[in-house]
C-alpha cells in the first residue's frame, strides 16, 4: 500500500487573469488531501472517499474510459491517464482522506489528482519528474473540468509559494518563511467553472477593456512578487487592494466578500481581497502581528468565519505507514 498527500492552496494574487496568460502567485496551505492505493488481484477499481460520501464505488479497468460521477472523476481519470501513459494496468483499491472541507475552495480536486498520480507512480515504480507529474495531473484536471490555469496543480506538487504562468510555463518558488495572512470564509460556496465562464463572456463582449484589466492585474502580480520576496507586507497589502478593485471590475466579487474585505481594511489590515474564483468562498487579508486579532474579529463581526491555515508548506509527498 502506498499513501501520498498533497496540500491545498490559496491564491494570493492574479486569479482569472492567469487563465489568460498573465502570472499569478499561489501559496500551499497545511490542509492536506491524502490518497492510499493498493493493487488488487482482480480487474476492479474500488474507490472509497468518505468525505464525498463515496463508499465502495466499483468500476472495472475496461470502463475507466467512460464518464464518472463527479465525486470519483478526478481519482478515476488520474488512474486512466496514468495507465495510458505508463502501462502497468492493475485492479486497485483507492481510498482518499481529506483534512479540509471542499467547501472552502482550497483546491481538493487538484490535491487529490496529484496525490493519486504520485501514489500510483510509487506503487508501480515509475520514475516521474515533478514536471511530468504536473503535465499528467494538469491534463487530468482539464479532462474533468475543462477549464483552469493549472496553478492549483502546481501548488499541490511544488508546495511553498509560487509565481506561476498558465500550463506550467513558469513555476518559480518565491523564497520566504511565512506570510502574515488571515483567511475569512464567507459561508457561500462558489462554483469556479461558472465564474471562469462569466469572465470569458465578458472578455468576448468587451475585449479591449477586459484585456486591459488582465494586463493591470498581471502588473500587480509582478510587483507583488518582489514585495513578498522582501517581506514588505504593507506594500503587498496595498497591492492586494489594487488587485481587488480589478476583480470587482470583472464582477467576480460578491456582497459577502465585499463586506468582509471592507471590515478587514477598516480595522487595520494592510490590504484584503478575494482569493480564488470569487463569488463566495474565501477572502484573505495581510496584517501585522499586532493587528491580527483585531482584523480577525472584524472579519467575524462582518459575518465571516476565520480559517486557521499555515501557508508556504511542503508539496506532494509519500507518507510512511
Ligand atoms: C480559481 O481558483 C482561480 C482562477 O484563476 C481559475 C484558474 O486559474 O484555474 C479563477
Amino acid at each position: 500500500m502506498v499513501k501520498a498527500s498533497a496540500p491545498g492552496k490559496l491564491m494570493l494574487f492574479g486569479e482569472h487573469a492567469v487563465v489568460y496568460g498573465r502570472p499569478c502567485i499561489v501559496t500551499a496551505v497545511n490542509h492536506r488531501m491524502s490518497v492510499s492505493i493498493d493493487k488488487r488481484n482482480d480487474e476492479n477499481i474500488i474507490v472509497n472517499a468518505p468525505e464525498m460520501n463515496v463508499r465502495d464505488y466499483k468500476i472495472s479497468i475496461d470502463n475507466l474510459n467512460g464518464k464518472h460521477p463527479r465525486e470519483t472523476a478526478f481519482v478515476l481519470t488520474a488512474a486512466k491517464n496514468f495507465f495510458d501513459k505508463y502501462g502497468r494496468e492493475s485492479g486497485l483499491d483507492i481510498k482518499t482522506h481529506s483534512e479540509f472541507s471542499s467547501k472552502f475552495g482550497f483546491g481538493s480536486s487538484s490535491a487529490v489528482t496529484v496525490s493519486t498520480i504520485k501514489a500510483l507512480s510509487e506503487l508501480f515504480g515509475a520514475k516521474i519528474s515533478k514536471k511530468e507529474l504536473f503535465d499528467i495531473s494538469y491534463k487530468t484536471v482539464l479532462d474533468v473540468q475543462r477549464v483552469g490555469s493549472g496553478f492549483d496543480v502546481a501548488s499541490a506538487i511544488y508546495g511553498r509559494t509560487l509565481y506561476f504562468i498558465k500550463g506550467g510555463k513558469t513555476i518559480e518558488e518565491i523564497k520566504i518563511k511565512e506570510i502574515p495572512i488571515i483567511v475569512g470564509y464567507t459561508g457561500v460556496k462558489a462554483d469556479t467553472s461558472t465564474l471562469v465562464k462569466r469572465v470569458s463572456e465578458k472578455l468576448e463582449a468587451e475585449n479591449e477593456k477586459i484585456s486591459n484589466i488582465f494586463d493591470k492585474i498581471g502588473n500587480i502580480v509582478i510587483q507583488s512578487k518582489e514585495k513578498i520576496r522582501k517581506s514588505k507586507w504593507s506594500e503587498a497589502g496595498f497591492l492586494m487592494n489594487e488587485n481587488q478593485k480589478y476583480l470587482e471590475m470583472l464582477e467576480v466579487s460578491s456582497p459577502e466578500l465585499d463586506r468582509l474585505i471592507a471590515s478587514s481594511n477598516k480595522n487595520g489590515a494592510y490590504g484584503s481581497k478575494l482569493s480564488g474564483a470569487g463569488g463566495g468562498d474565501c477572502m484573505i487579508a495581510l496584517a501585522s502581528k499586532e493587528n491580527t486579532a483585531i482584523v480577525s474579529a472584524a472579519i467575524e463581526k462582518a459575518g465571516g468565519t476565520i480559517i486557521y491555515v499555515g501557508t508556504n508548506v511542503e508539496g506532494v509527498r509519500i507518507e510512511e505507514g
